[in-house]
């Protein structure tokens, strides 16, 4: 028996996330949080609407951590989970990105293990796994590219929330989606391989596959790339986290084969300039990269509320980081407040946009 604290739990990964433990026995979900959606009809002895989530951990001694929360908020549960030695299944992309050495130096202190759950990560987990990374030549992550691909910055000039909210592809809360329509989701991945996978960065390539069907290969050095496919189902990678080294079944269906025909392109960085953005702030290191998804955050929210035109995101982004110092945090408190200091900033820029 497994026991799985999942937070996020309303949300589009949490939500799947109950699926999937309903569905196998092996697994129990000990614990529940959200942010401020009530947990009524979630079946866990121990939940949580808002407010500091370690004291839930500690009480629900979970033998997994599902952190499924959106945006930074999500730091506690990783760094918690990874203190802890407690597998940490990460949707929650944004805490490893912001706070990457701190959640490295706490893994290697605790003890824990991170099961990527994005898909893209979970695919390379899988290519990579039990191999060393001298074989491997380049990481290629795949992005289906979004609402928006093949458009030019005249046409994206007045483009509203809810054409970013109209994914391809994928189904995913509001805001993962527009990250997918500026690109800056990629740009979140391209870090958050950085840190899971130790490689430099000049050695992680992007590369768009609309139909979201190779999910991420790898390029090892004796000419092979190893890929991962499938159908785009995010229940595949938080089966494949929750039961580890299981590999559990799901309703997915296997792929036909026969029916697909498979291009891929180079992203367009000129008009998506968020994905530059996203390379250069992790090439800096430091908080920068806090720094990038701390303003992020902010944009996409703004935009979401219209507040601020879907171009503007990557100019709040660029002024951001333009004017951050990006000094190293050593310690949590630091990071914390290199992300509010970032989140001031990206609210005057909003406040001259
Ligand atoms: N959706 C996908 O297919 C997908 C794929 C790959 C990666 N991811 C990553 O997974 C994470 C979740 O994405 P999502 O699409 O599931 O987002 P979502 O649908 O917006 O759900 C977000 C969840 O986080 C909770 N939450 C927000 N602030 C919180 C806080 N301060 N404390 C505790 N819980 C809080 C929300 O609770 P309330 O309901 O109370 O607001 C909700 O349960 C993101 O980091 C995203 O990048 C998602």
């Amino acid at each position: 028996m497994k026991r799985v604290a999942l937070l996020g739990a309303t949300g589009s990964i949490g939500r799947q996330a109950i699926e999937i433990v309903e569905a196998h026995p092996e697994l129990e979900l000990c614990a529940a949080a959200s942010g401020s959606t009530p947990l009524d009809d979630v079946d866990a002895p121990l939940k949580q609407v808002g407010g500091d989530v370690t004291d839930l951990l500690e009480r629900a001694r979970p033998d997994v951590v599902l952190n499924a929360v959106v945006g930074f908020a999500g730091i506690h549960a990783t760094l918690w989970a990874l203190e802890s030695g407690v597998d940490l299944a990460l949707a929650n992309k944004e805490s490893l990105v912001a706070g990457g050495e701190l959640a490295l130096a706490a893994m290697a202190r605790g003890g824990g293990r991170i099961l990527p759950v994005d898909s893209e990560h979970s695919a390379l987990y899988q290519c990579l796994e039990s191999r060393r990374l001298e074989q491997v030549e380049h990481l290629v992550l795949t992005g289906s590219g979004g609402p928006f691909r093949g458009r030019t910055r005249d046409e994206l000039d007045s483009v509203t929330p809810e054409e970013a909210l109209a994914h391809p592809t994928w189904r995913m809360g509001p805001k993962i989606t527009v990250d997918s329509a500026t690109l800056a989701n990629k740009g979140l991945e391209l870090i958050e391989a950085h840190y899971l996978f130790d490689i430099p960065y000049d050695r992680i390539e992007i590369i768009l596959q609309p139909t979201s069907i190779v999910h991420s290969l790898v390029r090892f050095r004796d000419g092979a790339s190893l890929a991962h496919v499938g159908y785009p189902d995010m229940r595949v990678p938080i089966s494949y986290a929750l039961t580890y080294p299981e590999r559990a079944t799901t309703p997915v269906p296997p792929l036909d084969l026969t029916a697909l025909t498979l291009q891929f392109e180079a992203p367009d960085v000129e008009t998506f300039p968020m994905l530059t953005l996203a390379r250069e702030a992790g090439e800096r290191g430091g908080t920068y990269p806090c720094a990038f998804n701390a303003a992020n955050e902010v944009a996409v929210t703004a935009f979401l509320e219209e507040r601020l035109p879907f171009l503007g995101i990557a100019d709040v982004v660029e002024d951001v980081l333009g004017r951050s110092d990006g000094a190293a945090a050593e310690s949590v408190d630091e990071l914390l407040e290199a992300d509010r200091r970032a989140r001031a900033l990206a609210e005057e820029g909003l406040r001259v946009a």
